[in-house]
């Protein structure tokens, strides 16, 4: 690759920043710049971070100490996303061999940023304020599932929930307009792709900025788009789950039959402390309407343990809400202080060990609900998209509807390939996946 710019990039976090990576890609190729494998290989070190919770942040810190060396080779670094946005200009301080600092809202200023850096500059930065209104739309998306693609319909987070970063680091809610998403489903459909994910950090807050579609409706619109044979969507917040969102999965055999709805907690006085904006029956009643749905609805859940003030009482009823709810899945995490955040200065009993010890009382409380629930699908035939193949398994590698793995083995001489639809009989389950035979 003599004489072409090089880049190397590395993500760290949720879809969001995934999918902000496949736009700096496609904008960065657009620039005449060459992705690499390595960091040895790339002239430009970016990387694209987290910092929900302490770990996530200190991985890049700890990323970027590894491969300083490399400055001296004439290496330039970058830090993207959310550690860029809530550090800013502290970073040079902390790592002075870092070029660029930019946030997320200020992506689209990147072609310039990146002639500053060409430049020689070293302390450039990107750092737009919460109150920006603009969002990162670019033809020059380099996707990297050729089948499955991301749309992000809503940016940003105005919910300040007491322990999180979020709104500090994406910046106020703004959604794109819906005839802007549906011109990209549709190109995107054009191009071979059959399943969609609408993504935002609450997708259901979303609010067409010219008034023409709700939630539900760019659902069932996007749902429609001739070739389109899966739509999912994520994160939901319980506060702005509906019940026209329920209505448009009966209605729309595209919209996939899961949804992802974060609780936190089982216990109204945390969830108040929380500031997350509903009562654990608010939760259930909505939970309610995903029960009463035509087709069995998957769900699953985000939870948090050990919030500051979280007592032994309260933290039981996170595990009846567990029982109650039957989810598919859980993503628990122990509570991470964090800076900015309202709940860095709550008073905090809770001992480190006791928040270790629930976290983990809670996902072995999980992994039996889930041992019970997968069981259910045994004797089903579900309709699996190939995602790959697990060669030392001789298994095809699936995803069905409602988000589940399926491995299943097939009689056919060559495995199917990945993004074709396979109808698969289940006949064994473990918590996390399934297991079956293709049907001929
Ligand atoms: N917008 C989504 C969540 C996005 S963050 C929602 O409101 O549901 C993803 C998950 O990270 C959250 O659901 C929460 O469970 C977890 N999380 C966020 N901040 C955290 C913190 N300070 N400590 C531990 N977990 C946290
Ligand atoms: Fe964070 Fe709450 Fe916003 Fe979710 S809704 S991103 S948890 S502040
Ligand atoms: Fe992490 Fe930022 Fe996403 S903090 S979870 S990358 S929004």
């Amino acid at each position: 690759m003599a004489g072409q710019k090089t880049f190397y990039l590395e993500t760290f976090g949720c879809q969001m920043n995934v999918h902000d990576s496949e736009k700096v890609i496609g904008t960065l190729e657009q620039q005449g710049y060459a992705r690499v494998e390595t960091e040895e290989a790339a002239d430009l070190i970016l990387y694209n971070t987290c910092s929900i919770r302490d770990k996530a942040e200190q991985k890049v810190f700890h990323r970027l100490n590894d491969y300083k060396a490399l400055y001296k080779k004439g290496k330039r670094f970058g830090v993207l996303g959310c550690v860029a946005q809530q550090e800013g200009e502290r970073i040079f301080e902390r790592a002075p061999y870092v070029s660029l600092v930019s946030g997320s809202a200020s992506y689209r200023k990147l072609p310039e940023m990146l002639v500053q850096i060409e430049n020689g500059a070293t302390r450039v930065t990107g750092l737009d304020d919460r109150q920006t209104e603009e969002t990162f739309e670019t033809e020059f998306t380099a996707r990297s599932n050729p089948h499955r693609g991301y749309i992000t319909i809503i940016e940003g987070c105005d919910k300040f929930c007491a322990y999180c970063v979020v709104p500090y680091t994406r910046g106020k809610e703004r959604s794109r307009r819906s005839e802007s998403v549906l011109a990209e489903a549709r190109r995107m459909a054009e191009t071979g792709f059959t399943e969609i994910q609408l993504l935002g950090q609450n997708v259901n807050s979303y609010k067409d900025p010219e008034g023409k579609r709700s939630f539900a409706e760019l659902l069932t619109a996007v749902g429609e788009v001739p070739g389109i044979r899966r739509v999912r969507f994520t994160t939901s917040h319980p506060r702005d789950f509906t019940r026209d969102i329920v209505e448009a999965i009966d209605g729309v055999p595209a919209l996939c039959d899961h949804v992802h709805l974060p609780v936190q907690s089982g216990s109204s006085k945390v969830l108040r402390l929380m500031g997350r904006e509903y009562t654990r029956e608010q939760y259930l009643e909505r939970i309610g309407w995903i029960k009463s749905a035509k087709r069995a609805i998957s769900i699953t859940t985000d939870v948090i343990a050990g919030f500051p003030g979280e007592t032994a009482e309260d933290f039981e009823e996170t595990l009846t809400l567990l029982n109650e709810v039957q989810y598919d899945g859980v993503f628990a995490f122990k509570y991470s202080p964090r800076p900015n955040t309202p709940s860095l200065s709550m008073p905090d009993s809770v001992a480190d060990e006791e928040k270790s010890r629930r976290l983990q009382i809670l996902m072995e409380h999980q992994r039996e609900i889930q041992r019970a629930n997968y069981e259910k699908h045994v004797g089903q035939v579900l309709e699996t998209m190939v995602e790959g193949v697990n060669p030392a398994r001789g298994q095809v590698v699936g995803r069905t509807s409602q988000n589940k793995t399926l491995n299943f083995t097939t009689t056919q001489l060559i495995a199917p390939a990945p993004g074709v639809y396979v109808p698969v009989r289940v006949t064994k389950t473990f918590p996390n996946s399934l297991v079956g035979e293709a049907v001929q």
